[in-house]
């Protein structure tokens, strides 16, 4: 089965909306030269406030896909009421969005959010018509201690409860290691494949291996242009969620070049 690759830069909370505008430009000027068939799919998160001054780039070629998705990096899972500084999955929606990244290593920590949480939100934004980017990882005590697995696998286990076998197959997955976001020591690229193939195995256990085989599941934890091409000759990682290298044009559109050197 062959899986369309995802490049996807998380900006976090960076950025004012000018500058959001300047490499959003930045971006859709290397775009602009292949279809949305030639790239892999490209996403980018702009914090909340930026969202209306981005856009999701349609391809030109006819095939209905877009060079660039819009994707929030958080979202409520109700539709609407009284939560203070929270937005629903219509709203991001409304402001552009086609994917939601939920469950980052920084939510779950700076903002307890917890695995039933997750699987809430997944479960509101597959219910609104977009895809969720679910986050997981360990962190180095985690994988010291010898339990990067199974602590893995009960995060993806909570995140896909009650989730139909074809919206699991349709969802996107990123492993990214805690101790390797924002550090510069990117996870070996073996070792990254080997914990995606375990993770999709627990999905095989939970959703089937045609799901298994269907899901995008990427890898995350200081991605570079000069690390992208070994990540992407991996077996199973479908692409990468990039922090860091995402804030400048040149570097991710290097990230997306370097990709289509060896995986679209
Ligand atoms: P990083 O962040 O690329 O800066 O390590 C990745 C992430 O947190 O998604």
């Amino acid at each position: 089965m062959s899986r369309k690759p995802i490049i996807a830069g998380n900006w976090k909370m960076n950025l004012l909306r000018a500058d959001a505008t300047a490499l959003y430009e930045g971006i859709k000027s290397f775009v602009k030269d292949y279809t949305a068939v030639q790239l892999p799919t490209v996403v980018i998160a702009p914090t909340f406030t930026s969202l209306s001054a981005v856009g999701s780039v349609p391809c030109d070629c006819g095939c209905g896909g877009n060079k660039i998705n819009v994707a929030a990096q958080n979202c409520h899972w109700e539709s609407s009421g009284a939560y203070t500084g929270e937005i629903s999955v219509e709203m991001a929606k409304d402001a552009g969005c086609s994917y939601i990244i939920i469950g980052h290593s920084e939510r779950r920590q700076y903002f307890s959010e917890s695995d039933e949480m997750i699987n809430k939100k997944a479960k509101a934004i597959i219910a609104g018509g977009l895809i969720p980017i679910i986050c997981c990882g360990e962190t180095l005590e985690q994988r010291e201690a010898g339990i990067t697995d199974e602590h893995i696998a009960s995060q993806i286990r909570a995140a896909l409860k009650d989730i139909s076998s074809e919206d699991v197959a349709n969802s996107v997955i990123a492993y990214e290691p805690i101790w390797a976001i924002g550090t510069g020591k990117t996870c070996d690229s073996v070792e990254a494949n080997r914990v995606i193939k375990m993770i999709r195995n627990v999905v095989s256990e939970v959703a089937g291996s045609q799901a298994a085989d269907a899901i995008r599941i990427l890898y995350g934890g200081s991605v570079k242009p000069s690390t992208i091409e070994e990540q992407m000759s991996q077996s199973d990682i479908d692409g990468a969620l990039i922090g860091g290298a995402s804030l400048t044009a040149e570097s991710f559109n290097e990230i997306i070049a370097n990709t289509m050197k060896v995986a679209v």
